[in-house]
């Protein structure tokens, strides 16, 4: 058989979004690339969080898991992660196995010699079980993907890939434990007032989490979007939501919803995607939500926010006294994180 010699010319990323196409889980998620929460059912998000919780409880009674044992997860970051980056690799730890990562990040990696982004994931693929790529480009994760599947057979490794973030696309790992937070919190994904608050345009959590929410089916739930006209929600994920037939509104003015709000979510305005800073300055504290404002928000409601925060939670003496509100759940849903991301490696590599 005369060997296949095709280059693989650099493209644009954008041109993967076509390439490749996600799978989607229905109820195995074995050997499959987490590319896009567009992947999810309703079932699969049970599966996936009752696994979670039981991973949490385990861990409460300091049970030993072992059923990552053998298995290694190397984080691909092209741009900064804190939550994210610590929260897979506590996980993988967690569940047995064990993390490698390029010993100086990604920029003294082979990537400053001019490597192509198609030979990084590569090479990350021949060290890894699971690669977990974060990415400013849209559709680089899908990229990712492509090429990891070129892979197959050519070498004993058999990665998969998870996208933890491309750019202002999609962030589906935190939709999943934004998701789980709800469950944990609200008992479910229906009948819900989901307000979410900041910067619709970039911020790529809150574009997960809505269309996570749209194909879980949520019934009775409406969807509240609330940004400066500047930051709205972009129009691919609104037609999204309308497709799935979910209730959804937008408005500039948060008093005009906090107070029917069963969840609110807050978000960061997205300073790094920016071309104009002055644009960034001014529309950087549109929504500030502070104990004042919780004054005017359901006893029962939770306030989430993917973090970091900057100013949004107003100054820190104000932040440090919103801490100290119990409907502030933040460091719960940051530590949700640890469980899904455990459940979700054990799951596609195949091990619970
Ligand atoms: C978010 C991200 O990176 O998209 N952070 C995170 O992963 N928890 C939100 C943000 O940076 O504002």
């Amino acid at each position: 058989m005369p060997v296949n010699m095709e280059r693989y010319e650099p493209r644009e990323f954008s041109d993967f979004l076509e390439r490749y196409i996600p799978e989607l889980i229905n109820g195995s998620f074995e050997g499959k690339h987490i590319v896009s929460v567009e992947q999810f059912r309703r079932n699969d998000l049970n599966q996936l969080f009752e696994l979670a919780f039981d991973f949490r409880e385990a861990v409460k009674n300091e049970e030993i898991i072992e059923v990552g044992k053998g298995k290694t997860m190397a984080a691909l970051f092209y741009e900064p992660s804190t939550r994210t980056d610590m929260s897979f690799q506590s996980a993988m730890v967690t569940i047995g196995g064990d993390v490698n990562a390029a010993s100086n990040g990604v920029d003294f990696s082979s990537v400053s010699k001019g490597e192509t982004f198609a030979d990084t994931v590569r090479a990350f693929g021949c060290y890894a079980d699971v690669v977990v790529l974060r990415h400013p480009t849209v559709g680089s994760s899908y990229e990712a993907a492509y090429y990891l599947d070129r892979l197959n057979g050519t070498i004993i490794n058999n990665p998969v890939l998870i996208n933890g973030g491309d750019g202002p696309g999609e962030h589906p790992t935190q939709a999943l434990l934004d998701a789980m937070t709800i469950v944990d919190f609200k008992g479910g994904f229906d009948g819900l007032n989901i307000t979410m608050v900041g910067d619709l345009k970039y911020g790529r959590t809150v574009k997960s989490l809505s269309k996570l929410f749209a194909l879980c089916e949520a019934q009775d739930t409406r969807i509240q979007l609330v940004s400066p006209k500047a930051l709205r929600m972009t129009e691919d994920v609104l037609s999204f939501l309308s497709d799935h037939n979910i209730d959804f509104s937008e408005t500039e003015d948060l008093e005009e919803v906090i107070g029917e709000s069963d969840v609110i979510y807050l978000t960061r305005v997205q300073k790094e995607r920016f071309d104009d800073q002055d644009e960034y300055e001014r529309l950087k504290d549109s929504y500030i939500i502070t104990p004042s404002v919780m004054e005017r928000a359901k006893e029962e409601a939770i306030l989430m926010h993917p973090l970091p925060r900057v100013s949004e939670m107003g100054s820190a003496a104000e932040q440090d006294l919103l801490d100290k509100d119990p409907r502030l759940v933040i460091f719960q849903q940051m530590e949700n994180g640890r469980w899904v991301r455990m459940a979700l490696m054990a799951k596609v590599l195949g091990v619970a």
